[in-house]
């Protein structure tokens, strides 16, 4: 609880730190428009203490001139102070929008998605705090004890009042903050579940119709809407009577000043002009403490959104990011070195202690039963999982400390799940890149695929769908296969690439491992159809996370024959 809160305060800091200039304009233009707020205040007292008893009506001219003025300029400066907190939330986006890609992305790989709340979701409600109405309150807020000063330099007794009016309402803020912190949380928390439910429900939209379970999708999915519901309602039940609380000690406040300025008045300690003016500026100096009591849950969200922010900012996925990686020698070498992975905390090892060295333009078949950790495997060569102790290496570079722009240009991957992105076929090839169309034919000529794809209602244009659902699944990893071949990769990882394959299909696949391996490119496959078995110089033999045996192709396929049950 205090970490969390001398965390909060941490945050503000940094974020007034990080945006000092802006922050340092919106100080002094808020304290001007509370100077200007005045203008109405004196403009009451002068009308009823000055011109109603003498009858002046050129004072009464020149006041309402001075004030028309003082307000056109509060309102210029009103939206000034709007458009430059409208900057600095579009600064703090742009500042963190690639971070949080990257990591979002980095984390989902890691399938650490639920360890990490939806990053974008709070960096947008810090950006909502900032361009909302909230962040100016909190700006008005240091003058609030400007106007009450005034107010006591009318009368003590009424500056009393005041002063124990803004300490109630601040108490309401408080109070409203400390009984609905952890009802937010566990709202917000209950409210990812159900968004994580419709989308996967949505993306297993086929097995959900075809196995009829779209009743108990939608039980489930009202179930836990309702959960979220009521969790929401507490949160905004408390919240509710909080601000109903403040508007009705504002009310109540406004009248009590009225008649407590009345009282003074009577008793000739006050002009009548101070009840009105004293009433609009206690009015003023309440409306920014009321706007944030009001607001609390929104300005709570941010101030948690600032904090996990902080702590992304830390994280260690990003350390590496934008360094450029160093490879000494491109010799096309791949190797395991006593890889060991573990998931569930170190609970359950996934693989325990893999070895081999891949010359350049070897073809590595990697064979096991399910879950014997083949894809994991793969995971760890490619850097997208660490490893718990070993090193993956690529060109003799731990694959932790390779780039982006080295596996776009070394790395080729099919993935045993090819999801293709919404886009043409020649941007999905391209790997989202700008498309060189030479390097997409010859990529879709490598995988054997460029017929294939002029026959596609638009060719290298054709628009693939939301998950590449305009194409058939053996038309989709066809196409991922030329992605992975694009730019004539160093290395070729492909899990299970004839999964969805008809004969033509395999036999462009063969045809690509065969050719891309003359050309010196190290290949690791996964398959589980011995048919490509013909292709590959070594084997590699897993079960249960173990290296079984790794060596030349015939002499592990003899090992395997002597021993049937090592390789089932
Ligand atoms: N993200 C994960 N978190 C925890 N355990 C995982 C994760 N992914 C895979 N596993 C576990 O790791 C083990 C190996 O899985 P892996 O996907 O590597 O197997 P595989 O050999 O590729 O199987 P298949 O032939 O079915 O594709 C399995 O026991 C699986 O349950
Ligand atoms: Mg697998």
């Amino acid at each position: 609880m205090k970490n969390s809160e001398s965390a909060s305060k941490g945050e503000i800091l940094g974020l007034y730190f990080h945006h000092k200039a802006f922050f340092n304009h919106a100080f002094l233009i808020s304290f001007l428009i509370n100077v200007l707020a005045f203008a109405v205040p004196i403009h009451m007292l002068q009308v009823y203490d000055r011109v109603l008893t003498s009858g002046h009506v050129e004072t009464l001219l020149v006041i309402t001139g001075a004030v028309f003025f003082a307000l056109l300029l509060q309102a210029m400066l009103d939206a000034l102070r709007s458009r430059l907190l409208l900057s600095l939330a579009a600064e703090f986006e742009a500042k963190m929008r690639d971070q949080i890609f990257a990591l979002s992305v980095i984390r989902s790989s890691k399938r650490k998605l639920n360890q990490l709340p939806p990053l974008w979701q709070m960096c947008q409600s810090v950006k909502t705090f900032i361009s909302g109405p909230w962040m100016g309150a909190f700006l008005d807020l240091p003058w609030v004890p400007l106007y009450l000063v005034v107010i006591y330099q009318f009368h003590p007794l009424l500056g009393v009042s005041s002063i124990v009016a803004a300490s109630l309402m601040v108490l309401i803020a408080l109070g409203n903050h400390k009984a609905t912190q952890g009802s937010t949380a566990k709202a917000t928390q209950l409210s990812v579940a159900v968004r994580e439910h419709l989308e996967s429900s949505i993306r297993n939209a086929d097995a959900i119709r075809g196995l009829g379970m779209l009743p108990h999708a939608t039980r489930l999915w009202t179930e836990r809407l309702n959960k979220a519901n009521e969790a929401a309602g507490m949160a905004q039940a408390v919240s509710t009577n909080a601000t109903s609380l403040s508007k009705f000690f504002r009310l109540f406040l406004q009248v009590w000043t009225l008649s407590l300025g009345a009282y003074l008045v009577v008793n000739q300690e006050m002009s009548p002009g101070g009840i009105i003016a004293n009433s609009i500026m206690l009015t003023k100096a309440l409306a920014s403490i009321e706007l944030i009591s009001s607001g609390w849950k929104n300005i709570q969200e941010a101030l948690q959104g600032l904090i996990n922010l902080k702590v992304m900012e830390e994280a260690p996925e990003l350390k590496n990011l934008g360094k450029k990686s160093i490879v000494k020698e491109a010799d096309g070498q791949l190797a395991a070195e006593n890889l060991l992975f573990y998931a569930d905390a170190g609970q359950r090892a996934i693989l325990k202690g893999v070895n081999f060295v891949l010359d350049q333009g070897d073809v590595l078949a990697v064979v096991g039963p399910s879950g014997s950790g083949k894809s994991s495997l793969i995971r760890l060569l490619l850097g997208t999982w660490v490893p718990n102790a070993g090193t993956a290496r690529m060109d003799g570079a731990d694959v932790q400390l390779l780039d982006s722009e080295y596996y776009f240009e070394n790395v080729g991957y099919l993935p045993p799940q090819v999801l293709l992105y919404p886009g043409t076929v020649s941007e999905n090839i391209a790997r989202l890149a700008v498309p060189d169309k030479e390097k997409i034919l010859r990529a879709t000529e490598a995988a054997g695929c460029h017929d294939l794809i002029l026959h596609l209602p638009n060719g290298y244009d054709t628009e693939v769908g939301a998950n590449g659902g305009n194409l058939s699944l053996g038309q989709q990893q066809r196409i991922a296969l030329a992605r992975a071949l694009y730019g004539n990769p160093r290395y070729l990882f492909l899990d299970e690439p004839n999964s969805n394959l008809d004969n033509e299909g395999e036999a462009a696949l063969k045809q690509a491992i065969a050719h891309a391996s003359q050309n010196g490119t190290t290949v690791l496959l996964v398959a589980h159809r011995s048919s490509m078995l013909g292709l590959c110089n070594k084997i590699l033999v897993i079960r249960n996370g173990q290296q079984v045996v790794f060596g030349p192709r015939d002499e592990v396929l003899a090992k395997i024959s002597n021993e049937p049950k090592a390789a089932a």
